[in-house]
C-alpha cells in the first residue's frame, strides 16, 4: 500500500491548495516568463491545475501534461474547459521511464510538488533532461520539511512522528537536495531560491485545513506504518491539536529551482 494519491479527496485538495498563501501558483511563477509559442511539459501534472494556469494566464498554446496516475489524468481532463482541452494533451507516463517520443521536444519542463513522491528523483531528472531541446529550461517547485517540521514537546505525538519519519517512503526534505540533483542530472546554470513558509495566523488556519485533507489521503498508508487505525487516529488528532497551539512552531521551506540543458 502506498500514499493514496488517487483518492478523490486528494484531487480536491490539490485544486484548493493553489488558493492558499503557501501554495499560490501566481506567486510561484512570478519570476518566470512563458511565451505563447513555447512547448511545455508539465511533469506530474496531477489535476492539471498548473497546465490550465499556463494556458489561461500566459496564453501557452501547447502543453503536454503527464502523470503516473490514469485516474488523476481522467480527473484532470474533466477540469478542462473546451479551450484548455485544445491546448493540453494528457498522457500517462512514469517520470523515470519516458517514452522516447517525449525526448528532445520541449522548451520548458515544469514540475510542481512531484519529485518528493518519486523514489528515484535523479533518474526522473535525467529523463526530464532528455525531454528538453538543447537550451531548454527546467523549473521545479518542491517543499522541504512540510508536515515533518512541527515542533511540539508532546511525547506521544513525537513517538508517532518518529515512527512515520523512519518508515516513510517519500522524501519530505527533497527541496534542499534539488540543486545538487539537477547538477547530477546534467543541468547547467542552476538557480535556486527558497521561501520560508511560517505557519501563523491565516497561513496556519489554511495549513490546518490542508493537513486535515492530507490525513484523509494518507489514512490507509499511515495506518499500515503505525500498525493500527487507532494509532493513526490518535496521531491525527494530536497533530491537528498541537499544530494550532501558539507555543508550538510549524515552519517549512519552498524551493524554486531551475536549470538549463546545454
Ligand atoms: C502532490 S501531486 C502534485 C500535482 C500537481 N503538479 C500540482 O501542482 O498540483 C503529485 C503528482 O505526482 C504524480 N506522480 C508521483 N510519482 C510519479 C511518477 N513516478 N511519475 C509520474 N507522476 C508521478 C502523482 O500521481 C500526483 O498526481
Amino acid at each position: 500500500m502506498t500514499y493514496s494519491m488517487e483518492a478523490s479527496i486528494e484531487a480536491d485538495r490539490l485544486e484548493e491548495q493553489v488558493f492558499q498563501s503557501n501554495y499560490s501558483i501566481q506567486e510561484e511563477l512570478e519570476t518566470f516568463n512563458f511565451l505563447p509559442e513555447e512547448y511545455v511539459l508539465d511533469a506530474g501534472c496531477g489535476t492539471g491545475v498548473l497546465s490550465r494556469y499556463l494556458v489561461h494566464k500566459y496564453g501557452v498554446k501547447k502543453v503536454d501534461a503527464i502523470d503516473a496516475s490514469d485516474f488523476r489524468l481522467q480527473q484532470a481532463l474533466k477540469l478542462c474547459d473546451t479551450y484548455a482541452k485544445q491546448c493540453i494533451k494528457f498522457t500517462q507516463q512514469q517520470l523515470c521511464n519516458l517514452d522516447e517520443h517525449f525526448y528532445n521536444k520541449y522548451d520548458t519542463v515544469i514540475s510542481r510538488y512531484v519529485l518528493e513522491h518519486v523514489s528515484e528523483p535523479i533518474d526522473a531528472l535525467f529523463e526530464l533532461n532528455k525531454s528538453l531541446k538543447k537550451g531548454g529550461r527546467i523549473i521545479l517547485f518542491d517543499l522541504d520539511g512540510v508536515f515533518l517540521n512541527l515542533y511540539s514537546d508532546n511525547k506521544k505525538l513525537n513517538h508517532y512522528m518518529n515512527e512515520i519519519k523512519s518508515n516513510i517512503k517519500f522524501d519530505l526534505e527533497i527541496g534542499r537536495k534539488l540543486p545538487s540533483y539537477l547538477h547530477k542530472a546534467g543541468f547547467t546554470k542552476i538557480n535556486w531560491n527558497v521561501e520560508l513558509l511560517n505557519c501563523t495566523e491565516k497561513r496556519l488556519k489554511e495549513e490546518k485545513e490542508n493537513t486535515e485533507k492530507r490525513f484523509i489521503a494518507v489514512g490507509d498508508f499511515f495506518t499500515e506504518l503505525l500498525g493500527s487505525r487507532k494509532k493513526f487516529e490518535e496521531l491525527k488528532s494530536l497533530y491537528l491539536h498541537e499544530m494550532t497551539q501558539p507555543y508550538n512552531t510549524l515552519v517549512f521551506n519552498k524551493y524554486i529551482c531551475s536549470g538549463i540543458k546545454l
